[in-house]
């Protein structure tokens, strides 16, 4: 069961979404310098996913720290005639080292599916990346009662067979708390998030009960602390407050 193995090592990921000119960069700086400054090393990962375009100069910015960056999307294919798009091939090349998929944005803006998110996760898997695959309910499912039916589907549908701990990891993002500020009490987040272990586990076995299962929607340094010490919330997916070095540094503050 849950619990009997070694827990992962969490993993906090800021998504800066389409926000972040060149002046940007001194925040992820700031995170990198403080958290080098600190006495005891984080107890988490760190990962910040920029615009594409920041990806290089954010490679020379945080060389030798150990905070790490990704990306937002990208192509199944690994390159071609896709004017516009960005494959997991050239992230890795710019030196990401995981790629969020089957964000809720990406899922309601560009009419991706299920198969969609999962034929990206294998291009990042081809990459030799990390994916990082978002599923989560909207409002009205979650009036409908059909929250984990809903969250479970999506689960199944999206991450593939022969997945490991080390190449993915899942993000529960309710699609009503994106940017909201609105959260899941902790039972709810406990009840999902164990609904999504028993599968991982059902499905991967040994790999299902370390991979890691990160909650995201309107984290804050005010509520990370509770949110995080939920069992089976093995980390963070955050928006719009790891634009903000201090606020981003207040939710890692949960893992110090
Ligand atoms: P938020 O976004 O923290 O701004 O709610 C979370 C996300 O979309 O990953």
């Amino acid at each position: 069961m849950a619990g009997e193995e070694k827990r992962p090592r969490p993993l906090v990921a800021g998504n800066w979404k389409m926000n972040g000119l060149r002046g940007a960069l001194a925040e992820a700086k700031a995170v990198a310098d403080a958290l080098a400054a600190q006495p005891m090393p984080l107890a988490a990962n760190v990962l910040i996913c920029p615009p594409a375009t920041l990806i290089m100069v954010m490679a020379e910015i945080l060389r030798g720290s150990p905070v790490m960056f990704g990306a937002q999307d990208c192509h199944r294919a690994a390159s071609g005639a896709h004017t516009g798009d960005i494959s997991a091939e050239i992230l890795a090349d710019a030196g990401a080292s995981a790629i969020v998929v089957g964000h809720s944005e990406r899922r309601a803006d560009h009419g991706e599916t299920d198969a969609v998110v999962r034929a990206k996760q294998a291009a990042v898997h081809r990459a030799g990346l990390t994916a990082i695959v978002c599923i989560g309910e909207t409002a009205g499912q979650r009036l409908a009662g059909q929250t984990l039916d809903v969250v479970v589907r999506q689960l199944d549908r999206s991450v593939a067979d022969g997945s490991t701990a080390a190449n993915t990891v899942v993000a529960y993002e309710p699609v009503w708390a994106i940017g909201t500020g609105l959260t899941p009490t902790v039972g709810d987040v406990a009840l999902v998030h164990g609904a999504i272990r028993d599968r991982l586990v059902e499905r991967f076995g040994k790999e299902g009960h370390v991979m890691r299962i990160l909650y995201g929607g309107s984290v804050k340094p005010q509520n990370a602390r509770e949110l995080m010490h939920v069992a089976n919330v093995d980390g963070a997916l955050v928006g719009g407050a790891s634009l903000k070095a201090a606020d981003f540094l207040g939710i890692l503050a949960a893992y110090g």
